[in-house]
C-alpha cells in the first residue's frame, strides 16, 4: 500500500491570525503542484483557524488546515476550551492530540489523550497523536515500551477503519527545537514499533494504511533523510514551519 506522505507545520503559539494568512499566501506558491504526490497541512493557534480557512478557501488551496489540540466534551462549561464540533466548523482536517508541550505544561495523560483522539474522529476529522520520549527514557533504554505504551493507551477503542486513517507523530521530546535529532534509522525503528502495535491492536491492514511521522529538529537540510525511511510517512514541523522557504523545501523533499 502507498501511503501519502504528510507534511504538517505546528505554528504553537506564534503567529496571529495575519500573519498566519500571509504565510499561508508565501507558502501556496511555492508547493503549487505539489499536491499529488504529498499532503501539506498548517495548524495555526485556534484565533488563526478562521482567517486561514478563509483564504484555503478564497484562493482555492490544496493544504489541509489542523488545530493544536481540542476538548474532549462536545460542549459544556469549560471556559477557555474548544470543542471539536467548532473546529470541524472551521473547516479543519485535523487535529494534533497530546503534544508533549500539552503533556507538559497542560496536563494532557495517555488517558485525556485518548479522549480527544475519541472526540477528533467523532467529529469527523482525523487526529495527529503526538508520542515520544524524554532524554532520561531514551538514556536508560526505554523508549520503545514507553512509545508503545502511549499509543495502545492513546489510541485505545478505535474501529479498524479510524485506525487506518489515524497519524501518529513520534517527536522524542529531547529532539524538539534543540536541533538535535535520532539518526534516521533509530526514529525509523521506533515508527516501526509503533507500526507493530497499531498492527497488534488493529490488524496488518490498518498498520499499513496508518501515517507515522517523525517531528523533532526537522530541517531542510535533513528532511529527505527522514523521509527515505521506510516507515516514516512524512514529518511534523515545528521551527521551520514559520518560514514559508524552509517549510516548502521540507514538503519538497517528501515528493
Ligand atoms: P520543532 O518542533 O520542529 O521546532 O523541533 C516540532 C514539534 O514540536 O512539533
Amino acid at each position: 500500500m502507498n501511503r501519502r506522505m504528510l507534511v504538517a507545520g505546528n505554528w504553537k503559539m506564534y503567529t496571529t491570525s495575519g500573519e498566519g494568512a500571509l504565510l499561508i499566501e508565501d507558502l501556496a506558491p511555492l508547493v503549487d503542484g505539489f499536491w499529488d504526490d504529498v499532503e501539506i497541512a498548517v495548524c495555526p493557534p485556534f484565533t488563526g483557524l478562521k482567517a486561514a480557512s478563509t483564504v484555503i478557501e478564497l484562493d482555492h488551496l490544496t493544504l489541509s488546515l489542523g488545530a493544536q489540540d481540542v476538548h474532549w466534551e462536545a460542549e459544556g462549561a469549560f471556559t477557555g476550551a474548544i470543542a471539536p464540533r467548532m473546529l470541524a466548523d472551521l473547516r479543519c482536517d485535523y487535529v494534533i492530540v497530546g503534544h508533549s508541550e500539552r503533556r507538559e505544561y497542560f496536563g494532557d495523560t495517555n488517558e485525556t489523550v485518548n479522549k480527544k483522539v475519541r472526540a477528533t474522529f467523532d467529529a469527523g476529522m482525523v487526529p495527529i497523536m503526538c508520542c515520544g520520549e524524554t532524554l532520561a527514557t531514551r538514556e536508560a533504554m526505554e523508549t520503545d515500551s514507553f512509545v508503545r505504551a502511549q499509543v495502545m493507551e492513546g489510541a485505545a477503542g478505535l474501529s479498524a477503519e479510524e485506525a487506518a486513517t489515524l497519524v501518529i507523530a513520534y517527536e522524542p521530546i529531547w529532539a524538539i527545537g534543540t536541533g538535535r535529532t535520532p539518526t534516521p534509522e533509530a526514529a525509523n525503528d521506533v515508527c516501526r514499533s509503533i507500526r507493530a502495535t497499531i498492527g497488534a491492536m488493529y490488524g496488518p491492514p490498518a498498520a499499513k494504511a496508518c501515517r507515522i511521522l517523525y517531528g523533532g529538529s526537522v530541517k531542510p537540510e535533513n528532511a529527505a533523510m527522514f523521509f527515505s525511511e521506510p516507515d516514516i510517512d512524512g514529518a511534523l514541523v515545528g521551527g521551520a514551519a514559520l518560514k514559508a522557504d524552509s517549510f516548502a523545501d521540507i514538503a519538497k523533499a517528501a515528493r
